[in-house]
């Protein structure tokens, strides 16, 4: 089966999470992603939380399956003329590094346009072009604070708190991909390239959507009744942490389930549907409910939500969180068990549906991640394991026309 990003070239000068995420994507669905490493060391997180000594980070095999591997010291002049040679003959440049390095490295935007016009070159900063902090370093968390998703994450009593969520580097990198997918799309129109940018603030904001509606919200009426400070609690003129709430208009929460004085996730999130009321009560045993006025109306219901949640969390004392589910989803109640990452490892559904994959590895033996999250009708990703540092070196110079000597005076220079 041929795929869809077959015949496009993507020079992969990306490390750490945001970029590699994005090319990798591209990469499973085709591209050639040629990786871009300093020669000794390659991208920082092949040395990172390592779990086998002198074998690659999981970090980094799980952010990079499917590309290959050149090392190139792109400072030495003999390191610039191969990167030229690639620019000319790619479609697609991605990079990440800290403000301003490309351009240090003497491969500004106008030199790559000079170079290949129908370059795209996208790029991932912390912030975006021209924003007060555009100089800024930038990792996961720190855009998870200036995105606004710590400020409106955690419990209400306790600090502004980041989600395991990669919102900062992995959704970053996604929306790069859709960028770089459009561009290409755009340059079959036009035959030129362009630039590409995504910032890791502008990506956690575009997930933070409906906080910003609730501050608007509160701007105009002073409270926001799906939130656990209504109505008993005091609203402040900012959006506030909601702890476990729902974000829409169907109230919700993470309920106990059997065993959780032990197990710390036995418990499952439990959504109140408007229109299921009544099949909730049939499920609980509260067909009483159904027509109390209390309860009938979602705007009853809500000044003793937690009332209701406390009824519900005692009818789930004696049911493991599965055995809930198995009942709440006959009643078409959305709810699910809070899974822990182990209990995501054996998942037999997402090992058949290739979420959960094993992949070869030359140093490691297999390992363990995540496949495409995208299901295709006409495309089956198959993911193959993350290069080794330089694993593709002399394939990669012999293809852009170096002969066996050139390439040994390149290792011999160390630029390569
Ligand atoms: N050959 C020669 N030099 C290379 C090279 C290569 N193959 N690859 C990288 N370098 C150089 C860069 O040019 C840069 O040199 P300079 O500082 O002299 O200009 C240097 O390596 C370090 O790059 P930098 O990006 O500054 O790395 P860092 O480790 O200091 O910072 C980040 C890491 C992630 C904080 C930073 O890259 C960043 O803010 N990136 C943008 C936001 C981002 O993507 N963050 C999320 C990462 S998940």
């Amino acid at each position: 089966m041929s795929k869809p990003l077959e015949g496009i070239k993507i020079i992969d000068f990306t490390h750490v999470q945001a970029g590699p995420a994005c090319t990798q994507l591209l990469a499973w669905f085709g591209a050639d992603v040629i990786k871009v490493e300093r020669p000794g060391s390659g991208d920082v997180t092949r040395n990172q939380l390592r779990d086998i000594p002198d074998a690659d980070a999981l970090y980094f095999t799980m952010l990079n399956s499917n590309k290959r591997s050149l090392t190139l010291d792109t400072k030495t002049p003999e390191g610039k003329e191969v990167l030229e040679k690639l620019v000319k003959e790619s479609d697609v440049l991605v990079e990440n590094f800290a403000p301003g390095a490309l351009d240090r490295m003497g491969f500004t935007w106008e030199r790559l346009n000079e170079l290949n016009p129908k370059l795209i070159v996208a790029s991932v900063k912390g912030f975006s072009d021209g924003h007060h902090y555009d100089d800024l370093k930038v990792y996961e968390n720190v855009a998870q604070c200036a995105g606004g998703a710590a400020s409106t994450t955690g419990f209400w009593d306790g600090p502004p708190t980041v989600s395991a969520a990669a919102l900062g580097d992995s959704n970053t990198g996604m929306h790069l991909a859709i960028g770089i997918l459009t561009a290409l799309i755009g340059r079959g129109q036009t035959g030129r390239g362009q630039k590409v940018a995504v910032s890791m603030q502008d990506s956690v904001i575009n997930l933070c959507r409906v906080k910003l509606r609730d501050q608007q919200r509160l701007d105009r009426v002073g409270y926001l009744e799906e939130y656990p400070q209504y109505p008993h609690g005091e609203f402040s003129d900012v959006v506030p942490r909601g702890g476990n709430a729902g974000g829409g208009g169907q109230p919700g929460w993470v309920l106990k389930c059997k065993g959780w004085e032990t197990d710390p996730n036995a418990y499952i999130y439990f959504t109140i549907q408007g229109h299921a009321w009544e099949p909730i009560c049939r499920a609980l045993g509260k067909p009483e409910w159904i027509s109390d006025p209390n309860y009938a109306t979602a705007q009853a219901r809500q000044p003793h939500i937690f009332d209701i949640f406390a009824t519900i969390e005692a009818w789930l004392a004696d049911k493991t969180k599965y055995e809930a589910v198995d009942i709440l989803r006959k009643f078409d109640i959305p709810c699910a068990p809070v899974l822990s990452m182990k209990e995501i490892a054996n998942d037999p559904s997402l090992r058949a549906s290739g979420t959960i994959v094993e992949v070869p590895h030359k140093e490691r033996g297999t390992y363990l991640t995540v496949g495409s999250p995208i299901k295709f009708s006409g495309l089956k990703p198959e993911i193959t394991g993350s290069p080794l540092l330089g694993e593709h070196t002399d394939e990669i110079l012999s293809e852009l026309g170096y002969s066996k000597d050139q390439i040994a005076n390149l290792h011999t220079s160390r630029s390569v």
